[in-house]
């Protein structure tokens, strides 16, 4: 029997509208092979809704996303606003916005090593063999969210964390880990930072909930330099919203390219996904951007809603896009296919091969994130 959701769609500034279009082309097929129905609703946000309404995020898009059971973000970001510190209109207000208006609370980040993208990684190849870990980011408190601004001598932004705002995290870092390798590394600055030493403290108390997992607490200046160093040590790191952000860009050198990792930012109702890239403004309109990274965000929407063969299934349609080099030119050594050609491919792919491949499940160890 298939399932009627509602899926809205933020495409967003730069590639993301053409990313996006690529992830609803694999939603659709997903739907046509399985008799499910996805009803779509659209809504702007980031730059393109400041120059059409003022706001980087309209009420109409908040509306629009809390009517949905699950929605899919492009990209956000323009050079006119980056290049101006002083706009007080931004469009990343909007991606702020949007998480914390919806109790987006959890940023979860997979990092995975492809077999057949070894070579692209700058990372030597025996370093990065069989990486496989995820990034548990908080996302709605810390830094990023205490008060800031401006006195007559300077600026500042508080860092602020609550009790709640940590144990609700962990626990589903702690979760996550026990359908993987069993191992949490909570990311800090115990060191110097006192919301780091109540991370620590919130940690340890709940880690007795699990004794089945490894728990170890590293200083964010040692883990920036392990997670190049030795990223196989890691199965689940745990961090605070703002060391989360750093490491995750800096671990997705190891795929090859950061056109490959999706994201998945869930809490207490709705579920949104998007690549973890940015707006990549001068790519736009070029149908070179890599669309991978959307695509396997739906893969982990239809996690999300319960779809786990379908999420399966787009996860073995990325491999062998990936194994057969129907990849975009920034994973090519040649000019690599369009966009648009990459997304035909994996659609292609899930509407008429999926029987042959389905063996091969078990083989890749993509294991269900959420
Ligand atoms: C991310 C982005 C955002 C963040 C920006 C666009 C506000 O870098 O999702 O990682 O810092 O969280
Ligand atoms: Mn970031």
């Amino acid at each position: 029997m298939g399932v009627i959701k509602k899926i809205a769609i933020l495409p967003g500034d730069g590639i993301g509208p053409e990313v996006t279009v690529e992830a609803k082309k694999v939603l659709d097929a997903i739907a046509e092979k399985y008799g499910h129905q996805f009803d779509y609703s659209y809504g702007d946000v980031g730059a393109i809704a400041i120059d059409k309404t003022g706001n980087p995020l309209p009420d109409e898009t908040l509306a629009i996303c809390e009517e949905s059971d699950a929605f899919l973000f492009g990209a956000i970001g323009h050079p006119k606003y980056d290049n101006d510190p002083s706009a007080k209109v931004r469009p990343e207000q909007g991606l702020l916005k949007l998480r914390k208006s919806l109790g987006l609370f959890a940023n979860i980040r997979p990092v995975i090593a492809y077999d057949s993208l070894i070579e692209m990684s700058p990372l030597k190849a025996d370093r990065i063999r069989g990486v496989d870990f995820v990034v548990y980011r908080e996302l709605t408190g810390g830094i990023y969210f205490g008060d800031k601004g401006r006195t007559a001598e300077g600026a500042y932004d508080h860092c602020v964390y609550s009790n709640n705002e940590i144990d609700r995290i962990t626990h589903l870092a702690f979760k996550a880990a026990m359908i993987r390798k069993r191992k949490v590394t909570l990311v800090d600055k115990a060191n110097v930072l006192e919301t780091s030493r109540l991370w620590r403290e919130r940690v340890n108390m709940i880690a007795k909930e699990y004794p089945e997992i490894t728990l170890d607490a590293m200083f964010v200046d040692n883990a920036a330099m392990q997670i190049i160093q030795n990223p196989k040590q890691f199965d689940v790191i745990l961090t605070e919203n703002m060391f989360g952000d750093i490491i995750s860009d800096e671990a997705s050198v190891i795929g090859g390219s950061m056109g490959l990792l999706p994201s998945a930012s869930i809490g207490e109702k709705i579920g949104m996904f998007e690549p973890i890239h940015g707006s990549y403004p001068q790519a736009a309109g070029q149908n070179i951007a890599n669309p991978i990274a959307a695509i396997l965000s739906v893969g982990m929407l239809l996690d999300y809603l319960g779809l786990k063969q379908e999420a399966m299934d787009v996860r073995l349609a990325v491999k062998s896009s990936l194994e057969n080099s129907m990849v975009t030119k920034d994973l090519s050594d040649q000019n690599g296919y369009g966009t648009d050609r990459v997304g035909d491919y994996i659609v292609n792919y899930i509407l008429d091969e999926m029987e042959i491949h389905s063996q091969s499940n078990i083989e890749i160890g993509l294991s269900t994130i959420i």
